[in-house]
């Protein structure tokens, strides 16, 4: 005999009715950064696909990216913020140590309500944080989540070290979730599967050199780019087969693949890799650089505002990063 938990668990989807996409004003072309470190538009776009990147204002912090990224979710989905329950923003550069940047967000939306936390998966942030909405969503707690990736990498970035501050981006991305009673994601809609990874002996690979605990400072990002070129496409597979064996569909099955955007070359390889069809990935890296927790639902929203994702489609999202972590979730629009 089932109880009300059990029953609970197993009537609510987790529905995306909106997303929105936010970016700062400021473009940075590969030529202005060739004026100030010994790089090249050639080498960058050669090595990554990226042409530009976006940097935030001094009064732009995470948390205003996330406020506008999610006012144009909001408004996407046509949901009130004040129907919110729950905000989570995936950041690796939070405004300040503490309070979480969701309840700058929070109460920038005028939410008064529910709970606002944030997570820390670097560039997987945005898959862990969906995958962790819908399980609040899945248990009944709660009904319409605001789930964020936002980021100000600029601020991390040693501008003088040509190895890493070529790659990275500004900006900002939101999914309004909504829990739908009774169906079945798979073919009623919602998110059909989560994987999430991490292996946390690979934290010398991508790191920031600071924080609170260990000397008190912000820190500079440093990464080993090689070697994390050489595990992503390995992992972004690992990920990915595994929601292909868990519902039983196929890379032909897909509708769109919606990768993290780091870098155009890994994108490629893990679409061969999985037999995925150039025509079906989503890639935006060019336009924003890796904007690591924003750079999926900054894709998503390029892909549905233009029409190409659209109700009823099959969506494979995927991501790696710092830690490392990795992830994938596999969506039926
Ligand atoms: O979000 C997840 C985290 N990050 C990633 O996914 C990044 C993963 N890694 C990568 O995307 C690539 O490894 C990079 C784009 C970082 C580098 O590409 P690569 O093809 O692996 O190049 P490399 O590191 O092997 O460097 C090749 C050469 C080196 O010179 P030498 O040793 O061959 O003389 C570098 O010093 O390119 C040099 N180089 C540059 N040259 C011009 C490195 N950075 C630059 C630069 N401009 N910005």
């Amino acid at each position: 005999m089932g109880n009300r938990l059990t029953e609970t668990n197993l009537r609510w989807r987790a529905v995306v009715r909106g997303v929105g996409a936010y970016l700062p004003h400021r473009c940075m072309s590969n030529a202005e950064l060739a004026a100030t470190v010994e790089t090249s538009d050639e080498w960058i776009v050669q090595r990554t696909g990226i042409t530009q990147r976006y940097i935030a204002a001094p009064d732009e912090t995470t948390s205003v990216l996330a406020t506008h990224a999610a006012r144009a979710a909001l408004s996407n989905a046509g949901v009130d913020a004040n129907d919110i329950d729950l905000v989570i923003v995936a950041t690796s550069t939070p405004d300040y140590t503490f309070p979480a940047t969701a309840t700058q967000v929070q109460a920038a939306l005028g939410i008064r309500h529910g709970a606002a936390f944030d997570l820390q998966a670097v560039c997987s942030g945005f898959v862990f944080a969906l995958a962790t909405a819908e399980k609040f969503i899945r248990s009944g707690s709660h009904r319409r989540v605001l789930v964020i990736g936002a980021e100000t990498f600029s601020r991390l970035l040693d501008w003088t070290d040509r190895t890493t501050c070529v790659l990275f981006g500004d900006g900002a991305g939101a999914v309004v979730l909504e829990g739908e009673d009774g169906g079945n994601a798979f073919k009623d809609g919602g998110i059909i599967s989560t994987h999430l990874r991490s292996d946390g002996r690979f934290r010398d690979k991508l790191f920031v050199d600071g924080g609170p605990g260990s000397n008190g400072m912000t820190g500079h990002l440093r990464m080993e780019g090689r070697d994390v070129f050489r595990h992503a496409v390995g992992m972004i597979e690992d990920v990915v087969t595994a929601a292909f064996a868990e519902s039983g569909i196929t890379a032909d099955d897909l509708d769109w693949f919606v990768p993290h955007q780091a870098n155009r070359r890994i994108i490629d390889a893990s679409a061969v890799k999985l037999g995925v069809a150039p025509s079906k990935v989503v890639a935006t890296v060019q336009l924003h650089a890796n904007t690591s927790a924003a750079s999926i639902p900054l894709a998503l929203a390029t892909a549905c505002g233009d029409g190409r994702i659209k109700k009823g489609n099959l969506v494979m999202l995927e991501a790696m990063g710092g830690g490392f972590t990795w992830g994938s979730a596999l969506v039926r629009w």
